[in-house]
């Protein structure tokens, strides 16, 4: 069997969602990391720095590259996958499981990556497209801007609400994503199969949370500043 037939049979077509999960996983830690640097009363200028760094990086540019086909080969391979299973399912069984056999959220992995990928397309709107794109419609965009972005964008309340609704799926998805790409690889065995699951959960709620901070907190500074 060649690598293509490999990718294209269900286990394949997990092992390729498992590993750009967790690689995505490891882009949200960092990801978190860098903008928790709003909350240094400084202004942005920590923040700023560590923007202007990632930004002028060469090798987090093609690390960019790498993200955003891991984006796209998770929501395509997720959604193959997906179909193939209830296209299964349809054939094997004349009752629905439902709750019984699984949680929601693991039985919704589509919806909520759905709701994922359209706040994933304003959130790149608002930041990552002027940051990256800015100058070649304003010479005079500077990369400090991207924090006065932000007190910018978050001002609107309307935003900032669409932005908690981003941070609800995305714990959601990640309260099945974390453990079900650590059980494709093997790590849950019998004996972590509760510790992964735990620390899985922990991620979940941990990670969203600290990102839904950041809107609320920068509209709070914006609302204060406009006083
Ligand atoms: C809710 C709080 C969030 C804030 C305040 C925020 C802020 C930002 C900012 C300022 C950038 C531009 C960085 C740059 O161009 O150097 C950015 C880029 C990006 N964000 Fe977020 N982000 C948040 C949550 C998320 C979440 C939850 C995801 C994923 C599900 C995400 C995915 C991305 C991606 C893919 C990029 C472009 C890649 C890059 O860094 O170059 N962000 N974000």
């Amino acid at each position: 069997m060649n690598w293509k037939d490999y990718f294209s049979t269900s286990i394949g077509k997990k092992i390729l969602v498992g590993a750009t999960g967790l690689f995505l996983i490891i882009f949200l830690v960092v990801h978190c990391y860098v903008n928790a640097m709003v909350f240094w009363p400084d202004n942005g200028k920590h923040f700023t720095d560590a923007a202007a760094f990632m930004g002028g990086n060469a090798a987090i540019r093609i690390v960019e590259i790498g993200l955003f086909a891991a984006f796209f080969i998770h929501i395509i391979q997720s959604l193959m996958l997906a179909s193939q299973n209830a296209k299964r399912r349809s054939e094997g069984y004349a009752v629905k499981a439902g709750n019984k056999t699984s949680k929601w959220y693991s039985r919704s992995m589509g919806l909520l990556g759905t709701l994922i990928l359209l706040f994933l397309i304003l959130h790149l709107y608002h930041f990552w497209g002027p940051n990256r794109y800015g100058q070649f419609f304003d010479p005079t965009w500077k990369e400090d801007n991207l924090y006065n972005n932000m007190l910018f964008t978050f001002k609107e309340l309307w935003v900032v609400i669409v932005y908690l609704l981003g941070c609800v799926s995305l714990c959601w998805h990640l309260m099945h994503g974390v453990a079900s790409s650590m059980q494709t690889f093997g790590l849950a065995t019998h004996r972590y199969k509760g510790m992964i699951k735990s620390v899985g959960m922990i991620f979940a709620i941990l990670i969203p949370l600290m990102f839904a901070s950041m809107p609320v907190y920068m509209h709070c500074l914006s609302t204060c500043m406009a006083h």
